[in-house]
């Protein structure tokens, strides 16, 4: 007999978030960025619910190679490129894509003789500082890339540090995007920028290739609620209560006793915690629904349990239903109550989580 703990997958929800995507992205082509295991949605999931995407884009090279066995046959792209010269072999064989973002990656291409076309995609460092060449830089990379008789098609690629914070004085999105454009001149190559808050906020930017990640699941990037874009919620996780607790003014709930009854108080204890993904971090307030009904964590979440406060759900028993996150509760709002993103928690559900899948379209 399972636990109650239960990870519900909508394929038709995945396929929706993919439409909204397409059709903020003009004439750009689609990845759907599928690394993290399809953000804790499960790969092979992604794969259903991103059929129609032109692309799968990821950072994990096992993975790259599991959508070709499943007949993925469409591009696949490594967003973090190669690790070691010996990943060289399986790109070529599986037609796999790269990004080439360091000098390091760009000198095991030039060394193995490769055999091709492999697409590269050049990574420009436009000011996020974690991978790529400086725009100065590209020009000679790209050059040097060309000379490589294994190389197909060149493709540069940027990433957004503020897509969804536009005016951000440490770096405004309009220094990344001219830094990209300064990268981009005198060459004849297809760019890639927009992750989904720029997809979403900033249509002007879509260019040849756009890499929308949490729309996808039904998240914001920030900004606006995801509901406000027309994005539905791919994951609901979901449990029930297994205990109620009838407790008096004064008397506390939980490790650390961290919630203390105001009022005589029924507490739900449901079936779900922190080593189920949900964040421990999460403080007494943040909202669960009880049977549909908008209720309050009460007290510090502990491994395989939560308390909740049933004052708005007078009618819940030992059985019912309880939804952390997903339909009808969004993901970023409990992500937001608990100091973190719903990237986040959708990445931490932990594997002893059974998880159901309803079907597509
Ligand atoms: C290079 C790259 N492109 C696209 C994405 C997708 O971003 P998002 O999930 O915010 O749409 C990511 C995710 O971190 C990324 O690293």
């Amino acid at each position: 007999m399972p636990r109650p703990i239960l990870a519900t997958i909508d394929i038709a929800a995945m396929q929706h978030n993919l439409a909204v995507a397409r059709a903020h992205a003009g004439a750009a082509r689609v990845w759907a960025v599928v690394k993290a295991n399809g953000y804790g949605h499960g790969l092979m999931n992604a794969l259903r619910g991103f059929a129609d995407a032109d692309g799968m884009a990821l950072v994990e090279p096992d993975a790259a190679v599991l959508l070709r066995q499943r007949g993925w046959r469409k591009p696949v792209l490594l967003l973090e490129g190669f690790f070691d010269a010996a990943d060289l072999e399986a790109i070529a064989s599986h037609g796999l894509d790269t990004v080439v973002h360091c000098e390091e990656q760009l000198r095991m291409l030039e060394i193995a003789s490769l055999r091709g076309p492999v697409n590269i995609h050049l990574k420009v460092n436009s000011g996020m500082n974690r991978l790529g060449f400086r725009p100065h830089q590209v020009a000679s990379v790209h050059a040097r890339l060309r000379a490589l008789s294994g190389v197909g098609q060149i493709v540069l690629v940027t990433h957004f540090a503020n897509a969804d914070d536009e005016h951000n004085p440490a770096l405004p999105l309009a220094e990344q995007v001219r830094r990209m454009r300064e990268a981009a001149a005198g060459l004849d190559v297809p760019l890639s920028l927009c992750n989904s808050a720029a997809s979403l906020l900033h249509g002007e930017l879509t260019e040849d290739w756009v890499r929308p990640g949490i729309m996808l699941y039904g998240g914001t990037p920030g900004a606006a609620p995801a509901a406000s874009f027309g994005l539905t919620p791919a994951m609901t996780l979901s449990s029930r209560l297994i205990a109620i607790q009838e407790i008096a003014p004064g008397e506390a709930v939980g490790y650390g006793s961290r919630f203390v009854a105001g009022k005589p108080t029924r507490i739900g204890v449901v079936a779900c915690g922190y080593a189920d993904g949900y964040p421990r971090h999460a403080p007494s307030g943040t909202p669960i629904l009880v049977g549909g009904v908008r209720c309050a964590l009460a007290g510090r979440v502990s491994m395989d349990m939560l308390a909740v406060d049933l004052s708005n759900a007078p009618q819940a028993q030992v059985g019912s239903s309880v939804t952390l996150w997903g339909e009808g509760m969004p993901i970023d709002e409990v992500a937001h109550a608990a100091g973190t993103i719903g990237y986040e928690l959708m990445c931490a559900v932990a594997p002893r989580v059974a998880v159901a899948v309803r079907g597509d379209n």
